[in-house]
């Protein structure tokens, strides 16, 4: 049944929100992919980055990938503004995600160039990508983990509704020092 509701998604796959249109990457965006993804600022609390050229490269490359698979695992969306009529779209100033396990359960990501950062377009994103998995993809459960010294993170979790499960001990590896991170969850309301 998933699967089916997977192979029956528009395409391109678009999210609006009152403030931010949510696309698909294109082979296009890799210059303000870069732009934002090479600064130090936004890889403290991340495992990847700050990313050199061919980073960039490879994440475009899986993003693209990623709509080929059948059934779908991850959902990658460029963070942009709508033309406002235009004509002209903007490039990409972050991206939200979502991955999917195949048996209900979805885990949440985002990223956004630090110039746009403290204006709540990561939450507008988080949230829309939040309804994106219950109501499209019928998940019955998302979380997403972020340090526990990224409070700007833990804020967009909680401002999406997600509650604080647990902290788990020595989660990740970010630059070589084991980190833990925070647990949130979320199920359909
Ligand atoms: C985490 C991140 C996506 C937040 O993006 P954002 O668009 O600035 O978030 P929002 O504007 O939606 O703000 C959410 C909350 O965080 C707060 N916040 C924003 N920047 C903050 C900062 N540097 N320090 C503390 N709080 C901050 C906002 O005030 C807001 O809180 P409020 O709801 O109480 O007002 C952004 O900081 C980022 O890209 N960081 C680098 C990548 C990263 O850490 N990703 C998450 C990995 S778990």
């Amino acid at each position: 049944m998933r699967q089916n509701r997977h192979m029956l998604l528009p395409e391109p796959l678009v999210l609006d929100t009152p403030r931010l249109t949510l696309r698909p990457y294109t082979s296009g965006d890799l210059a303000a992919v870069h732009g934002f993804a090479s600064d130090r600022r936004l890889t403290e609390y991340v495992e990847w980055g700050p990313n050199t050229f061919q980073d960039s490269r490879d994440f475009l490359a899986a993003c693209r990938a990623e709509e080929q698979q059948d059934p779908r695992r991850a959902y990658t969306f460029a963070l942009t503004v709508p033309d406002g009529g235009a004509g002209v779209r903007s490039g990409p100033f972050g991206s939200v995600g979502l991955t999917v396990d195949g048996a209900g359960a979805g885990e949440v990501g985002y990223v956004l160039a630090a110039e746009r950062w403290g204006q709540g377009y990561a939450t507008e994103a988080a949230a829309a990508v939040v309804g994106f998995g219950f109501t499209v993809l019928d998940l019955d459960r998302i979380t997403a983990t972020c340090r526990p010294g990224n409070t700007a993170s833990s804020r967009v979790l909680e401002e999406t509704g997600m509650v604080l499960e647990a902290r788990l001990p020595a989660h990740k590896l970010i630059r070589g020092r084991r980190e833990d991170s925070l647990l949130y969850a979320i199920s359909p309301s």
